[in-house]
């Protein structure tokens, strides 16, 4: 196998691909300031980085940031349905980026472009969902000797390299940027309350109100789903494993039942677990005639797919996005963007605004790695809360929003023990 310099779809997208990263930048206030905060600073001069993730507009202005700091950097894409090919052009042909992504390439191209950006040799890594780390840990031999450390962008990665940290497989240390508060509170709720509905109503155009709407999950990505399908007048059904979460959710006002309850009565159902088969044949099996599924979570094992594929009589694809699955009892039961993230592949994903916060968290843990090259173990770390909180002090100046101070008397007060009454 040939790896090539980059393998995109189409340079001629690249006009379109820049106005439309412009376009995103204009809400990334953060991201604008650490661009000149870099460009001055150079803190990641000549250092190699391989990043494998969604390629959008908002990645491209991570992108910027990086290589204004001095990266080196190559992209590859995490998600097969999810790169926006104008971006990758405009990345190619205005930023001298090399990119490996092609939106709908297939499993062994995908592989291909992770080959690419293994060839570079990166010293940092940047995922989302792990597959990079996984696949240099499998058979990247030599080149885990320079790698300063690498970062991880969502749950389902972080799920993964903790797995490896258990095992004693971990070769260097990662940084999980989704743990961050200024990450996980705001891309995983309102970037996902918005850009999974926004995919769903893209794909279908059907109304959600006085709908039954499903959500599977109730982490942080279910709870912005559901929080925002109520605000679309639907009646939210939450279905959990966890006793607490579907705690929380009965008290924020949803109804709780087994999943194969509510297959039976809901028109729409969205999982946002991280699991495999979370609807499986049972559930399939229940499913109300022209019930629609669709996928939150990062990989397209949530819904076994499989299982409807065998359990139909045939498949139609009635609308971009949309397969009809036809069954022999007459149920037509309609699956989103063949069950990958639905936010992605049928709309694009979170808008630039949150993703603003997420990606500082990004570039700065990349930053933090290299300052701490070599003194870091090779674990999970969290991002340290300085970067967190700094995250969040610059989005809230962008945002011209003043919070007030601890007086002394009150941080007096906080770390003594003897007052009391
Ligand atoms: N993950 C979710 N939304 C995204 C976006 N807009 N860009 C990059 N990664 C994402």
């Amino acid at each position: 196998m040939t790896i090539k310099a980059v393998d995109i779809k189409d340079l001629q997208l690249a006009e379109q691909g820049r106005s439309r990263i412009d376009w995103a930048l204009q809400e990334m206030p953060v991201i604008r300031r650490l661009l000149e905060q870099f460009a001055e600073r150079r803190p990641l001069q000549g250092g190699r980085i391989s990043g494998c993730l969604h390629i959008t507009t908002e990645t491209a202005n991570l992108a910027r940031v990086l290589i204004a700091g001095g990266a080196d950097l190559v992209l590859c894409t995490s998600n097969p349905l999810s790169t926006q090919d104008d971006v990758a052009a405009a990345l190619v042909a205005d930023f001298r980026i090399p990119v490996h992504a092609i939106r709908g390439e297939d499993t062994t191209v995908y592989y291909q472009h992770i080959k690419a950006a293994m060839e570079h040799a990166p010293q940092i890594t940047l995922d989302d969902g792990a597959d990079l780390i996984s696949e240099l840990h499998r058979s990247g031999g030599a080149l885990l000797g320079d790698m300063i450390g690498g970062t991880e962008e969502t749950t389902t990665g972080v799920i993964r390299l903790r797995a490896m940290a258990r095992d004693g497989a971990l070769k260097f240390p990662v940084i999980a940027v989704n743990d961050a508060m200024t990450k996980h509170l705001f891309d995983n709720r309102y970037g996902t309350g918005q850009s999974a509905l926004d995919g769903i109503i893209r794909a279908t155009n059907i109304l959600l109100a006085g709908k039954v709407f499903c959500v599977v999950g109730y982490g942080w990505c279910g709870r912005g789903i559901a929080m925002r399908a109520k605000g679309h007048g639907a009646q939210v059904v939450i279905t959990e494993v966890d006793p607490l979460r579907a705690l929380e959710a009965t008290m924020d006002g949803f109804q709780v039942m087994p999943l194969v309850e509510a297959a039976a009565r809901s028109d729409f159902i969205v999982t946002a677990t991280g699991d495999k088969h979370v609807l499986d044949a049972v559930h399939i099996e229940a499913l109300k005639d022209g019930c629609v599924l669709a996928n939150s979570g990062h990989f397209n094992v949530e819904i076994n797919i499989p299982c409807l594929e065998k359990l139909a009589r045939e498949k139609v694809r009635v609308r971009p996005f949309v397969d009809e699955y036809r069954f022999q009892d007459g149920r037509r039961i309609r699956l989103l963007a063949e069950g990958r993230l639905v936010n992605l592949a049928a709309a694009e994903g979170h808008p630039a605004a949150v993703m603003d916060t997420s990606f500082a968290n990004q570039a700065m843990a990349v930053e933090y790695l290299v300052a701490r090259r070599g003194s870091l173990a090779n674990a999970v770390h969290a991002v340290p809360q300085q970067i967190d909180e700094r995250v969040a002090q610059m989005k809230l100046h962008a945002m011209g929003i003043g919070i007030d101070r601890l007086t002394s008397e009150q941080q007096r007060y906080l770390q003594s023990w003897q007052e009391g009454t």
